[in-house]
């Protein structure tokens, strides 16, 4: 707290004298004002928990429909057997739809999760701090707005941190905790605990543009929406390249399941509020199905046509013949994905040789060369090469992106996705465009993860937990960063800044720890 914000009225809790502030909120009364899809799940989370919950709407009656819905969804959980009968009727009873704001005298925690507009969450904040005690908290869920400028006009700004949930709440594991340039740091503190003790993982927030989440998540639409503009491949290719790295949705079906709009508003808000740093620019592409009404699966159709009965089948890939004898087939590179290459020649009984000092990972057949993407286009690499994509993952079958140079023979064409296939992939042929899919991908997830942590916004842990809870990755971004050393190839940071080479402009430009951490790594590899 700074020493301007000291209390003429009692500290709200974390700042307390008296017993320990979390147990206090632990058993606080909690008002959630906004009864729509957040505000339900976060009175029916704090209920289980064992808080009494008052639940406010402005809009008549809303606050009531949503404490039937959620008597609806307690039925749900009983009949699947998720919750016993008597704890669901007991959570269903301690929320209590209410009429008016007055409510929040008696609560230690108001949670706030009221339309996204500064001006009208402003001044519910302000009608609050009239009403509430000296002591109680102020959570804002809000996805998008700054908690430093949501405090602005409080009298106790210090009171005020974000409590950023996902959708759906009961399910969604993550808690943001956002601290604004105000927040007590105490104040965190407790509703971080709080959250852990409602079930959630907490993760601390700097109040920046997106937290953590939507932030470092952006480019995972985003490399995919530049690769349709450069018509490197299909959405339905480039969703299986993603779902074969692990990911349980591709970008496009998962942009279609948010709605269009909905995906590109936020980042339109993550681009305007980090002054339209072009890292951060919208699609014409998205734009372009915003503009026409192809909003995903709300509107029928987005990327895919949702009124279709089937699912398009995967091109060519999945059963190729066996690639055509060669005279010498040499391992190139070493470390992790050299010695997986060698494995799978092996278990393929194809005899080979080593090559560990050739300075890139891959296979050489005879004069050809099929090489792990570094983020450079085959065509740069020479005549006779086709690249690959990363594979962080063992998994037996999965897609994997591979392009040749403009410049292969016919030949090697035909032959390099029957080695990838041997291999164990199955590939799936891109027009020859840098970093391919998941490389360029992970790269620029980790490189966004690097500089929030840079900038303080959160730790590498809370990266990590944020993304694989907040958006179900299969893995944090610094995990990722430790797998792909493991393989003993080039760096993320050295893929970005052939990306940066080939594309100018800043979109690829590295994080300054990004960077830092190879010069790092490379100190430590010598
Ligand atoms: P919603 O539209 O389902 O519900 C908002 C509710 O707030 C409505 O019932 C509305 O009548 C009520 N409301 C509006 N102004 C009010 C006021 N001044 N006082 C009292 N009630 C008022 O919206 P949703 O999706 O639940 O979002 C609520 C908040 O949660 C927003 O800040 C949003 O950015 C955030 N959020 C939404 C997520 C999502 O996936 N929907 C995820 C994470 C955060």
């Amino acid at each position: 707290m700074s020493s301007t914000e000291t209390a003429e009225r009692p500290s709200p809790a974390g700042t307390g004298t008296t017993g320990s502030p979390a147990a206090t909120l632990r058993e606080a009364r909690v008002l959630v004002v906004g009864a729509g899809i957040m505000g339900a799940g976060i009175a029916q989370v704090a209920a289980q928990a064992g808080h009494r919950v008052a639940l406010f709407d402005a809009r008549e009656g809303a606050a009531a429909q949503a404490h039937a819905r959620l008597g609806a969804t307690f039925d749900t959980l009983v009949a699947k057997g998720r919750l016993a009968a008597e704890q669901a009727q007991a959570a269903l009873a301690r929320i209590q739809p209410v009429q008016g704001l007055e409510q929040a005298a008696d609560c230690g925690l108001v949670i706030e999760a009221i339309v996204e507009r500064l001006d009208v969450k402003r001044e519910l904040l302000a009608q609050l701090e009239a009403l509430v005690d000296a002591r109680c908290v102020l959570a804002s869920n809000t996805s998008s707005l700054s908690i430093t400028a949501l405090a602005r006009d409080l009298k106790h700004p210090q009171r005020l941190v974000g409590m950023h949930f996902f959708n759906p709440v009961p399910l969604m594991k993550l808690v943001e905790v956002v601290s604004g340039l105000r927040t007590d740091p105490g104040v965190a503190a407790t509703v971080f605990d709080l959250a852990q003790a409602w079930g959630k993982t907490a993760v601390h927030a700097r109040s920046t543009p997106g937290f953590i989440v939507n932030r470092i998540a952006r480019p995972y639409y985003a490399e995919t929406l530049a690769l349709l503009q450069e018509q490197a491949a299909t959405p339905h290719v480039l969703d299986a390249c993603l779902r074969g790295a692990g990911f349980r949705m591709g970008p496009c079906e998962l942009m279609d399941l948010i709605g269009h709009d909905t995906n590109f508003a936020v980042t339109q808000a993550v681009y305007e509020a980090n002054f339209f740093d072009k890292r951060f620019q919208p699609s014409l592409v998205q734009r372009e199905l915003v503009d026409g009404g192809m909003l995903g699966r709300k509107s029928g159709r987005g990327f895919y046509d949702h009124a279709a009965a089937a699912p398009q089948a995967l091109p060519a890939g999945a059963d190729l013949p066996a690639p055509a004898p060669a005279t010498r087939v040499l391992v190139a590179g070493r470390g992790a994905l050299a010695d997986r290459l060698a494995a799978a020649l092996h278990a393929a009984g194809v005899e080979h040789g080593l090559d560990p000092q050739a300075g890139w990972c891959g296979l050489r057949v005879d004069q050809a060369c099929l090489r792990l993407s570094d983020g450079r286009a085959a065509t740069e690499l020479g005549a006779e090469v086709a690249v690959f994509d990363l594979a962080l993952r063992d998994e037996p079958g999965q897609a994997l992106a591979w392009a040749p140079s403009a410049d292969a023979s016919a030949a090697w064409c035909e032959q390099a996705p029957r080695w990838l296939h041997l291999l164990g992939w199955q590939p799936q042929r891109l027009r020859d465009v840098p970093g391919l899919v998941v490389a360029r991908t992970l790269a620029m997830l980790i490189n966004e993860a690097s500089d929030a942590v840079h900038q303080g916004v959160c730790s590498e842990q809370g990266a990590d937990d944020a993304m694989r809870l907040g958006v179900n990755y299969p893995a944090g971004p610094f995990e990722w960063l430790e797998r792909w050393r493991a393989l003993g190839t080039a760096e993320p940071c050295e893929l970005l800044d052939a990306l940066d080479r080939h594309y100018r402009g800043e979109r690829y430009r590295v994080s300054p720890g990004l960077r830092a951490r190879a010069w790092r790594a490379a100190r430590l590899a010598r």
